[in-house]
């Protein structure tokens, strides 16, 4: 691996402001402030459509803008790993470019591509042809075209909280009604609390048309056990619902074996599995996911797929073959780590706040409710006292109030620095 790096003699860097690209960070308290109103700035209130105009800006995302490049600060804000793109699939994206290869792909993506993540899926339980199989940029995009594949104006998606920030706005945006409701206090669903969601909602005149899960989960890093997905399925299955399920976590689940929900008998026909290259094979800015559905959801993807996006970008895709191909090692090495660094967290953490074991992911929920700080209070607080950046629970769904979202995709080193000045800061309160 090193070798190639060494022939070119090119320094590595972490991330693009490392690289020269980004703006310092402009963390002061009135910015800060900002990022917590939800007030709505925008003047031109006529000329945007109104649903956009109502739509909360990602809380994530504007506190990563606030930190960016901020050296003094150590972040566990944003769910981005921090290793680099593993060696041998950025060696084949420059050997492709090399080659001159920069043209459009196929609307599906590269048959290659779909080919290598059809048979990967069979890790999952999962057994599907080419056919069912679409590139995309990123499960972002994807979220939005099977939302917006599947839903007519008015039917309802059931969204258990805390959840991922785009599935309600994306919801709103393909005309459907979001439902969400609080998980348990493991944060799973039941099938109880969606049956009579889904009477309340039918009372309202909202048909739920299709359930969103996403595990391992953002933010809590729980993921869900076999009966879990069974009482999903039963669910589905009688309100012949859709499930889309979001399993981008899917390499990174710790205490058991990832299961896709397609994989219960007579599911597959009636989910869609997303996932992608983002977070396994730490490759957020090459902007290259997945979809798998059954075709006559898939082929209505596409449709969309083909007027707002054309194809995932051709490089990220010869990437992604080759992190599917001969990916393994380097996704054993990162995810070793994570499990590294999950349970020095959560040992250290647990001697002053109280947090669920994450299941997966890079991500734990820690209650912040015995300090008596709201989530957002107690996150400002530890930013600008000990300069340590999380994310307030609140900003995953109403229910994770009393919580805060720490990732641990920061190196070992980071972590221990950022974990002691958060146990201080607690300490002190
Ligand atoms: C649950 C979940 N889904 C989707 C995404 C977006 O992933 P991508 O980079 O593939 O668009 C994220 C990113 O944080 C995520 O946590």
């Amino acid at each position: 691996m090193s070798e190639a790096r060494e022939v070119r003699g090119v320094k590595e860097v972490r991330n693009v402001e490392e690289a020269g690209y980004g703006a310092a960070g402009r963390a002061d308290e009135l910015e800060f402030e900002r990022m917590f109103e939800r007030k709505n700035e925008t003047k031109s209130e006529k000329r945007i459509s109104r649903s956009v105009e109502a739509l909360k800006p990602s809380g994530i995302r504007k506190f990563f803008e606030l930190i960016i490049g901020r050296e003094d600060i150590i972040s566990l804000g944003v769910g981005e790993p921090d290793f680099p793109v593993p060696w041998r699939i950025r060696e084949e994206m420059i050997y492709a470019l090399e080659k001159g290869i920069t043209s459009y792909t196929s609307n599906f993506g590269l048959y290659e591509l779909r080919e290598s993540i059809a048979s990967y899926y069979r890790k999952f339980g999962v057994s599907c042809g080419v056919e069912n199989v679409i590139v995309t940029t990123g499960v972002s995009e994807a979220v939005d075209i099977a939302l917006r594949a599947i839903l007519n104006p008015g039917e309802g998606v059931l969204i258990p909280e805390p959840c991922y920030v785009s599935y309600s706005p994306l919801t709103t945006l393909a005309g459907g009604v979001a439902v969400s409701y609080p998980t348990t206090p493991d944060f799973v669903p039941t099938y109880e609390d969606m049956v009579k969601l889904a009477r309340e909602a039918e009372g309202r005149g909202v048909r739920i048309k299709a359930v969103m899960i996403n595990y391992p989960n953002n933010p809590t890093g729980v993921s869900y056990t076999r009966s879990v997905l069974e009482e999903i399925a039963d669910f589905a299955v009688e309100k012949d619902a859709i499930v889309v399920s979001d399993e981008i976590y899917a390499e990174l689940s710790y205490s058991f074996k990832h299961e896709s929900i397609a994989s219960l008998e007579g599911m597959f026909d009636r989910t869609v599995i997303l996932n992608g290259f983002s977070k396994a094979f730490s490759m957020t800015g090459l902007r290259v996911g997945f979809a798998i559905a059954p075709e006559d959801v898939l082929n209505a993807m596409l449709k969309i797929h083909q007027y707002c996006m054309l194809c995932a970008p051709v490089l990220s895709q010869i990437g992604a073959i080759e992190a599917l191909r001969n990916g393994e090692d380097d996704l054993e090495e990162m995810r070793e780590e994570y499990v590294r660094r999950r349970n020095f967290f959560v040992k250290r953490i647990r001697e002053v706040l109280d947090v669920k074991k994450p299941d997966g992911a890079f991500y734990a929920f820690p209650s912040v409710k015995e300090t008596g700080l709201s989530s957002e209070e107690f996150a400002k607080r530890l930013l600008f006292e000990k300069k340590v950046a999380v994310v307030p629970g609140n900003a995953f769904g109403e229910c994770g109030e009393g919580y805060i979202r720490c990732a641990y995709a920061v190196s070992m080193e980071k972590l221990k620095e950022a974990v002691e000045r958060i146990v201080e800061f607690v300490e002190g309160l």
